[in-house]
């Protein structure tokens, strides 16, 4: 048998690979103009196919887009937090990897530790996708991007920065750099910066990845800013985390340092007044909702990606 096509992270897969995600992605949107939700594509990639849908954490857009998608391809899928599973009781995650693999043809996780996954992948004989963990969320920037080149951006060379907390998805977006040639630029507060060992990783890999305290300086001229929240699932220290991350909330005197026509992400869920005013995240520069909408068209072109092999 051979090894099962995991998407566990944008820094172990190939850019050409990540490319031709992405082209499909847009491929797929553009191929459902006019049908109605639930209609299956004309070709049904994953007719047959049942992924399951596992989480330890909350969601709305990725539990809603996972399943859709596999509507929407033909296939189908099972949703279960782990603790509705015996998972959440102890049994190993070795033994749920080898069990639900006699299941389902594939197994999306949003997990707290992001060992949990990687543990996963090693004991599943089926594809095993990131949903989210403590390190990354490289589903979300698929869809970051597609919706930057459906507003007509070219990825190569544009300006992208994060502001705030160097988290899960600034890691992806770090990791995404090196394959897609955008230059990063990541503004965070003392002790809140991204893991030096992804900043290296990425780097190493060929980000142009550039680093300042000040989110002013970090902002002049980009393209796109980017916020996520102060307080991510997991974090603790809420009060401590708002006091600290408060300076670097994307307002609109940040975005007029940035070129006039940047554009506003957030992969959601936001918290206005916290890591981005109303006034930005509602007003005219901002694609967030597109960009939730990409979430299901990116993640069609990866877990058709995953089974293609
Ligand atoms: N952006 C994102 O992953 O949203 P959910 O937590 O709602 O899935
Ligand atoms: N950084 C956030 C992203 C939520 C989609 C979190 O991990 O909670």
């Amino acid at each position: 048998m051979s090894t099962p096509r995991h998407f566990l992270g944008l820094d172990d897969i190939p850019a050409s690979e990540l490319r031709a995600i992405l082209d499909e992605a847009h491929k797929r949107k553009k191929a459902r103009a006019g049908l109605s939700k639930g209609a299956i594509d004309a070709d049904a990639p994953c007719d047959g196919k049942t992924l399951a849908l596992i989480f330890e954490k909350s969601s709305t857009r990725t539990r809603f887009s996972f399943d859709m998608g596999m509507r929407q391809l033909g296939g189908s899928s099972i949703t279960a937090t782990a603790n509705d599973m015996q998972l959440g009781r102890g049994e190993t995650v070795d033994d749920t990897a080898k069990v639900l693999s006699r299941f389902v043809d594939g197994i999306m996780l949003r997990a707290n530790s992001h060992d949990t996954l990687t543990e996963l992948a090693r004991n599943a004989s089926v594809p095993v996708i990131n949903g989210l963990t403590d390190r990354s969320h490289p589903c979300q920037i698929m869809a970051d991007l597609q919706t930057l080149e459906e507003q007509g951006r070219d990825l190569n060379g544009l300006r992208l920065t994060w502001v705030g907390d160097g988290n899960n998805v600034a890691v992806s977006f770090a990791h995404a750099a090196a394959k897609f040639g955008f230059n990063l630029t990541i503004s965070t507060p003392q002790g809140y910066a991204v893991p030096g060992q992804e900043l290296s990783l990425a780097r190493g890999a060929g980000a142009k990845i550039t680093v300042t305290e000040n989110p002013m300086e970090a902002s002049k001229d980009a393209d796109v800013v980017i916020a996520d929240t102060f307080v991510s699932m997991g974090d603790k220290d809420a009060d401590k985390r708002l006091a600290d991350l408060a300076p670097y909330e994307v307002t609109d005197a940040l975005m007029s340092k940035a070129d006039k026509d940047a554009l506003f992400l957030h992969c959601l869920p936001a918290h206005r007044g916290e890591e981005v005013s109303a006034s930005v995240i509602d007003g005219p520069q901002s694609v967030v909702f597109d960009e939730a909408e990409n979430r299901l068209h990116a993640q069609k072109a990866i877990i058709k990606w995953c089974f293609d092999r």
